[in-house]
């Protein structure tokens, strides 16, 4: 029996994009948000520092500005990055109408004012937070928002696998008309039609053995969007956070810059600080200076781990502004308020993705892509801290405008073909999905990390095509599952990654290459732009 449903607007993932675009749609449309998990889980929720914006009287959108695109190191789009910038404030201002509580102080005249904070690569105290669970503030408030919202239908355990689009189907023009969905609960494929379709699926890094990202970040809306022709940008910038708990039970739990922020050292593991030698901003570096450094240090030494330390700090201090961390290390047997703790970088946030334009128009009509799984511009080379959730924030409600101006007389696709299964059968090795998995996060940490080379960037893209053709077989022929799925689309984003990476001959931003050390204006001041049918 055919599992139709049909809304104004499919969204596909429930952090903050997901969750504000439809928020902004509800009053007019009829709105799905789907989430292929538990509907928290999210890099949304996960988030710690908070929310860049010019809030301060002595801070401007100039200097916002000009720190987003030297961290961005020449590769930001500036008008992308005026337009996020100037939205800060508004967009505060409706989190704040939402009910997110952000830590406050006490003004000058008594009054309370949002406490702002400090991360790497701002010249300004700017960063809105509310302690050090940012996110998890902002996730649980949309989520009620949401839920109390009569037209917007919230669908956990749903794991969007392709889109539909009318060219797929023989028709033309092109248009995305919704998507084929497992319901993991029911085991079955459902079909969403949809007038407009928006990806906001977050990142991806589950590519890598190591990340900050929760289980869900496996770069799903990028391959949905490449295999539906969409052009894709920028892959080569992977960032890699700098401060990771070193714990084998820690799961890469974040540490998170603020402490940084706020007067924690970088130390050698014979308690010497050693940031100076690279950087003349010291721990407070954009992200990709400090990442290298760390890098270097570790394998310089042989060593597993370098310090993190803010023990020099007041107790109380450390308490009040970092709660979720103290207690989180208290539980690994860490007390930051009076120990070092030990940290690695891991894979954090992909500054590449789905080419969008400030609304998230993609280039296939009835697309839209939002947050960490568009490529608008803003980030560059490097993205500086606390501008992704400013991004999802203004990029949403841009959506939204964007799809009220298109107007209500776009139709559903009529004759959209259930989902086929009669030529599949149910995978009696489930192992192979599992070694395929990890064998693809061990070689892309080990040959496509922080600092590559040409040779290993090949030997990852030799391996990368093998894994592609073993997987490309099983698909094809087993029934699917949300691991299957999952890998699918992890070993596209890995491709995606290592051509990218490949086309950039020179060192800029996050990609650093000991083939290119120096940057290349006159070749490379560019956005690598990979579209369907580019073998290259
Ligand atoms: P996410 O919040 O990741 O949400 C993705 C959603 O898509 C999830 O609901 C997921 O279930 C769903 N999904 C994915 N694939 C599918 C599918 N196939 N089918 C159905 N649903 C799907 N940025 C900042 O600006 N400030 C910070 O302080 C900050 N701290 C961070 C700390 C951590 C630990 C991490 C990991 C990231 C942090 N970042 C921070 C980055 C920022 O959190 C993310 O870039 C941002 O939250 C991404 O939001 P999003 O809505 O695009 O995606
Ligand atoms: C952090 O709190 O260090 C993460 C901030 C970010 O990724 O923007």
């Amino acid at each position: 029996m055919p599992h139709h449903y049909d809304y104004d607007v499919l969204i596909v993932g429930s952090g903050a994009a997901g969750l504000s675009l439809a928020l902004h749609l509800a009053e007019r449309h009829s709105v799905c948000v789907l989430s292929k998990g538990a509907i928290t889980e999210s890099a949304t929720y996960y988030a710690q520092g908070g929310v860049s914006a010019v809030i301060d009287q002595n801070d401007t959108i100039e200097s916002h500005v000009e720190d987003t695109l030297r961290a961005g190191a020449g590769l930001c789009h500036r008008d992308i990055v005026e337009f996020i910038v100037k939205q800060g404030r508004n967009r505060i201002d409706w989190l704040l109408e939402q009910g997110v509580p952000f830590t406050t102080t006490a003004a000058e005249d008594g009054s309370q004012a949002i406490h702002l904070t400090q991360e790497g690569g701002h010249s300004r105290r700017r960063v809105v937070h509310a302690a050090d669970a940012t996110g998890r503030a902002i996730e649980t408030t949309l989520i009620e928002r949401v839920r109390a919202h009569p037209k917007i239908e919230l669908l956990a355990d749903h794991v969007a696998i392709d889109l539909i689009t009318t060219g797929k189907l023989g028709g033309t023009p092109d248009r995305c008309v919704g998507a084929y969905v497992l319901d993991r609960a029911l085991g079955i494929v459902k079909t969403f039609r949809a007038r407009w379709s928006a990806l906001a699926t977050g990142g991806a890094g589950k590519v890598y053995l190591y990340t900050s990202n929760p289980d869900v970040a496996t770069g799903d809306g990028i391959a949905m969007a490449w295999r539906a022709g969409c052009a894709i940008a920028n892959m080569e910038f992977v960032q890699f956070h700098p401060t990771c708990l070193y714990h084998p039970r820690a799961k890469t739990f974040l540490l998170t810059e603020a402490l940084r922020g706020e007067g924690g050292h970088l130390l050698l593991p014979n308690g010497e600080r050693f940031m100076h030698r690279f950087d003349a901003r010291l721990e407070l570096a954009p992200r990709d200076i400090v990442a290298r450094a760390i890098d270097y240090e570790m394998k310089r030494l042989g060593s597993d781990f370098v310090y993190l330390d803010i023990s020099h700090k007041p107790a109380t201090f450390i308490r009040d502004h970092f709660p979720t961390i103290y207690q989180k290390c208290l539980e690994f047997g860490f007390d930051i308020t009076t120990q070092p703790i030990p940290i690695v970088p891991a894979a954090h946030y992909l500054c590449g993705g789905v080419v969008t334009d400030v609304a998230g128009r993609t280039s296939l009509p009835g697309l839209f892509a939002i947050g960490e799984v568009a490529h608008t511009g803003l980030h560059g080379a490097n993205r500086m801290a606390s501008n992704s959730l400013l991004e999802c924030l203004v990029t949403s409600k841009a959506a939204a405008e964007a799809i009220d101006f298109e107007g209500g007389d776009v139709p559903i696709a009529p004759n959209v073909p259930a989902w086929d299964e009669s030529q599949v059968i149910d995978a009696d090795e489930a192992i192979v999905v599992a070694h395929n998995w990890d064998e693809l996060r061990r070689f892309m940490w080990d040959y496509v990390g922080i600092v590559r080379t040409t040779k290993r960037l090949e030997r990852a893209r030799r391996r990368v095509q093998l894994l592609h053709g073993e997987i490309s077989d099983f698909y094809a022929n087993y029934r699917v599952t949300a691991d299957l799925i999952e890998l699918r689309n992890l070993v596209q984003v890995a491709e995606l990654i290592i051509r990218s990476a490949l086309k950039r001959k020179e060192s800029r931003g996050l990609h650093f290459t000991l083939d290119y050390p120096q940057v290349d204006d006159v070749n490379h001041a560019r956005d690598t732009i990979i579209r369907a049918g580019d073998f290259s």
